[in-house]
């Protein structure tokens, strides 16, 4: 019931947002997934909370916001104020988790934690019982387009089991490099929800791949 596809807004055209805004509310899209890259702990920028607030005008489903920053608890707030539904923060980046994590939560959104590819499963033990969700790299996070990393099946096995155990509502999310042939073998091992740029941006009948891609 709770799987299905976030397409990530990364690979819009972003001279014609609205467009492809309009075209994920009319799709089988559970989310719309936003990331967000500061150049410091990614190679890459992209947009932040003012492209967000317009964003949150024409979206008609959640917004799913993907911090790929550094010190990201200075901008919850702002990130709220711009229509954030769910904001996942890295691990990599968050050296008080638990507080963090707690700060996202009281602000009213729901709060994701994203493991980079080489970042360990086990590390969550202490953290998994106060997330909503968590969010699996599958590519090294900076760009869309990339190749799918096979060890994100391991992943989903480990973190499927933990869950079951400690959080059985926590959602696993997982992001890069996903396409129409990885998407049903991902769903089984255990994914909740698959973000999608470049498959869905790159096809010919978006709404259709979006289709391809849901569970
Ligand atoms: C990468 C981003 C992803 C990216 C996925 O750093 O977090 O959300 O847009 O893009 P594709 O589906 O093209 O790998
Ligand atoms: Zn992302």
């Amino acid at each position: 019931m709770k799987k299905f596809v976030a397409p990530s807004l990364l690979s819009a055209d972003f001279a014609c947002l609205e467009k492809d805004i309009e075209m994920i509310n009319q799709s089988q899209a559970g989310w719309f997934h936003i990331d967000v890259m500061d150049g410091v702990f990614v190679p890459n920028i992209s947009f932040g909370p003012p492209v967000i607030k317009h964003i949150k005008k024409i979206a008609q489903k959640p917004l799913d916001v993907h911090l790929m920053i550094i010190n990201p608890d200075r901008y919850f707030e702002v990130f709220k104020e711009a229509g954030a539904d769910i904001l996942t923060i890295h691990y990599e980046a968050s050296p008080h988790l638990h507080r963090s994590v707690s700060a996202i939560k009281n602000l009213g959104m729901k709060a994701g934690v994203v493991l980079n590819p080489h970042t360990s499963v086990a590390l969550l033990e202490n953290i998994i019982i106060d997330v909503d969700l968590i969010l699996l790299m599958s590519v090294n996070p900076g760009f869309g387009g990339q190749k799918f990393i096979e060890n994100t099946y391991y992943k989903i096995f480990q973190l499927k089991e933990m869950i079951e155990k400690r959080n059985p509502d926590c959602l696993i999310e997982i992001d890069g490099g996903v396409d129409t042939i990885n998407a049903a073998k991902l769903y089984q091992a255990g994914a909740d929800v698959l973000v999608a740029g470049n498959s869905i941006f790159t096809s010919n009948n978006p709404i259709e791949t979006i289709k391809l891609l849901s569970y």
